[in-house]
C-alpha cells in the first residue's frame, strides 16, 4: 500500500467523553494505524462548543473550531466523526457530510434510531459509508456482527441489556440498594446517572437502540414510537425481595421478537430467572443476546459506556471507513428489506406475569381474585400471600403465558374488586 495520495483527513465533531477518547488514542496510536492503513490518519479540526474548556485530552488551541463549515466545507476532511450527540445538530451535520461525500462515524443512537434509514440511503447515493457500532452498547461489538457475522440467519429474538445507568440502578436495587429514589441518588453521585436522568430510567435510550437493533436484525424499518416503552421509576425494594425469593433478578429488558410477519418491539423492566446469563449482566455492564434458526443463542457481553470502551468502538469504525477511503472502494452491506413486517400491538403480546397485589386480609379475597384471573383465562403458577402493615396482606402471583390484553382486563376487574386495595405492580416475564 502507499502511494500517490496523503493522509486521510478526519474532522472530528466533539471532544467530550468519547471525542477525547477518540483524539487521544488516534494521537496514541497513529503509527500503527497508519502501518495498518497504508496511510496516516490526520485530525484536521475538531468541533466543540466552547473552545476555552478543559479537556481530559488537550488537542492543539488552531484545530478546535465552533463552526462546523471548517469541517464540512474542507476537501481535506474525508471523513466526518461524530462524537456530539443529541439529534440536531448532529442530523443536519450528517446529512451535510454524506452529501457532500464524506464517510460518516458516529456514536449517535438518536439521530440513528429517528434518521438512519434515510442517512444510510444518503451514504449509499454519494458511494459513501454510514458506520455507527459505538450507538449500541458502546464497546461492544453488535452492529458489525448483525450487518454480517450473523447474515446466514433468520433472527429470532434480540433481548438486551442496553441502558448501563438503569442497569447500575436496578443491580442495587437487588442487593437491597433501597428503593428506586435512593439508588438514582446514588448513581448520580457516583456519576453512572445524569443529573437528568429521563431518557435512561424512562427507557427512552433503550428505545432508540432497540430500533437500531431491530431494523438490523429484521430488515425492518423500526422507529423509536413503534417500541412499547416503560421504564423502571415504579419499582420497589419488595418487587426486588419477592424476586430475589422467587428465583428472579429485575433487569430493564429491551425485546425484539419476531413471531410470523409481526415483531414485538418493547422495553420493560422484567423478571429474569436466575438461571438465565442475562440476569447476571450486573452494574454498568450491557449485553445483547441474538437467538438465530441456526447458531441459536450468541450473547454478545461488555462496557455498554465509557470513554475508551467507545472509543474502542468508534475507532474500529474510522479504520473501517479509513480501508474503504485509501482503496477508494467501498462495498456496501445488504440493505435488503423484509416487505410486509409490521409491528405486533402490545394487546397481542403474550408472556407471564408478577403481580403485586395490595388486599384485606380476610377470606375469601384470594378466591375473587383467582376467579377474576380465570374468567380472562389466566392460570396461576404459583401464588405467595404475606401479612402486611395495617393488618392488610400482599398478594404475589406468577401467572402462566397470557395475553396482555386478558392481563388489562383482569387487573381492571381485580382492583374493582371489594376487598382489594389496588394492584401495586405488574412486571412481565421474560420466558
Ligand atoms: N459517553 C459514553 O460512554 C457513550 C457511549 C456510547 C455512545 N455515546 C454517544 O457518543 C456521543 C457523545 O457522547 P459524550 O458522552 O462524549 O458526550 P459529551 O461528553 O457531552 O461531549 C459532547 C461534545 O460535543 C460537543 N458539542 C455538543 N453539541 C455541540 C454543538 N451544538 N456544537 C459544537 N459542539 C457540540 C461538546 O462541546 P463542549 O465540550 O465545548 O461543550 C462536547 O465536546 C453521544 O451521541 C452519545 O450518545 C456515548
Amino acid at each position: 500500500m502507499g502511494g500517490e495520495r496523503g493522509a486521510i483527513g478526519i474532522g472530528l465533531m466533539g471532544l467530550g467523553v468519547v471525542g477525547s477518547g477518540v483524539a487521544r488514542i488516534l494521537h496514541e496510536k497513529a503509527d500503527v494505524y497508519a502501518r495498518q492503513i497504508g496511510y496516516p490518519l490526520t485530525l484536521r479540526r475538531v468541533l466543540v462548543r466552547d473552545p476555552k474548556k478543559q479537556r481530559r485530552f488537550e488537542v492543539e488551541a488552531p484545530l478546535l473550531t465552533t463552526d462546523a463549515a471548517d469541517l464540512l466545507a474542507d476537501p481535506g476532511v474525508e471523513m466526518i466523526i461524530e462524537v456530539m450527540g443529541g439529534e440536531q445538530p448532529a442530523y443536519a451535520y450528517l446529512r451535510e457530510a454524506l452529501s457532500a461525500g464524506k464517510f460518516v462515524v458516529t456514536g449517535n443512537k438518536e439521530v440513528m434510531a429517528k434518521h438512519g434509514g434515510e442517512l444510510l440511503a444518503l451514504a449509499r447515493e454519494h458511494n459513501v459509508d454510514l458506520l455507527y457500532e459505538a450507538s449500541v452498547g458502546g464497546g461492544i461489538p453488535i452492529i458489525a456482527p448483525l450487518k454480517r457475522d450473523l447474515l446466514a440467519n433468520d433472527i429470532v429474538a434480540v433481548t438486551a441489556i442496553i441502558n448501563g445507568t438503569t442497569n447500575y440502578i436496578l443491580t442495587s436495587m437487588g442487593k437491597g440498594g433501597g428503593g428506586f429514589a435512593e439508588a438514582l441518588a446514588e448513581a448520580q453521585r457516583l456519576g453512572y446517572a445524569e443529573s437528568d436522568p429521563t431518557d435512561d430510567v424512562e427507557g427512552i435510550d433503550a428505545a432508540y437502540k432497540l430500533a437500531i437493533l431491530a431494523t438490523l436484525a429484521f430488515h425492518m424499518d423500526a422507529h423509536p414510537e413503534d417500541v412499547h416503552r416503560e421504564g423502571i421509576t415504579r419499582l420497589t425494594g419488595a418487587d426486588f425481595a419477592y424476586a430475589r425469593d422467587l428465583g428472579y433478578a429485575i433487569k430493564l429488558l429491551a425485546v425484539a421478537r419476531k413471531d410470523g410477519d409481526r415483531v414485538q418491539l418493547r422495553v420493560h423492566p422484567a423478571l429474569v430467572s436466575q438461571e438465565e446469563l442475562l440476569a447476571r449482566v450486573d452494574g454498568a455492564l450491557n449485553a445483547v443476546q441474538i437467538e438465530g434458526d441456526l447458531m441459536d443463542r450468541v450473547l454478545f457481553q461488555g462496557p455498554g459506556a465509557g470513554s475508551l470502551p467507545t472509543t474502542s468502538a468508534v475507532v474500529a469504525d474510522a479504520l473501517d471507513a479509513a480501508v474503504s477511503i485509501s482503496n477508494q472502494v467501498y462495498w456496501p452491506h445488504s440493505s435488503r428489506r423484509e416487505a410486509g413486517l409490521t409491528v405486533m400491538p402490545m394487546d397481542d403480546v403474550v408472556t407471564r406475569y408478577y403481580l403485586r397485589i395490595g388486599a384485606a386480609d380476610r377470606p375469601g379475597v384470594l378466591a375473587q381474585i383467582a376467579r377474576a384471573l380465570a374468567d380472562a383465562e389466566i392460570s396461576i403458577a404459583s401464588v405467595i400471600q404475606k401479612e402486611a402493615a395495617e393488618g392488610g396482606a400482599e398478594v404475589v402471583i406468577m401467572t402462566h403465558g397470557a395475553r396482555e390484553a386478558s392481563m388489562r382486563g383482569a387487573l381492571a376487574a381485580i382492583a374493582a374488586l371489594d376487598g382489594v386495595g389496588g394492584v401495586e405492580q405488574m412486571l412481565r416475564v421474560h420466558a
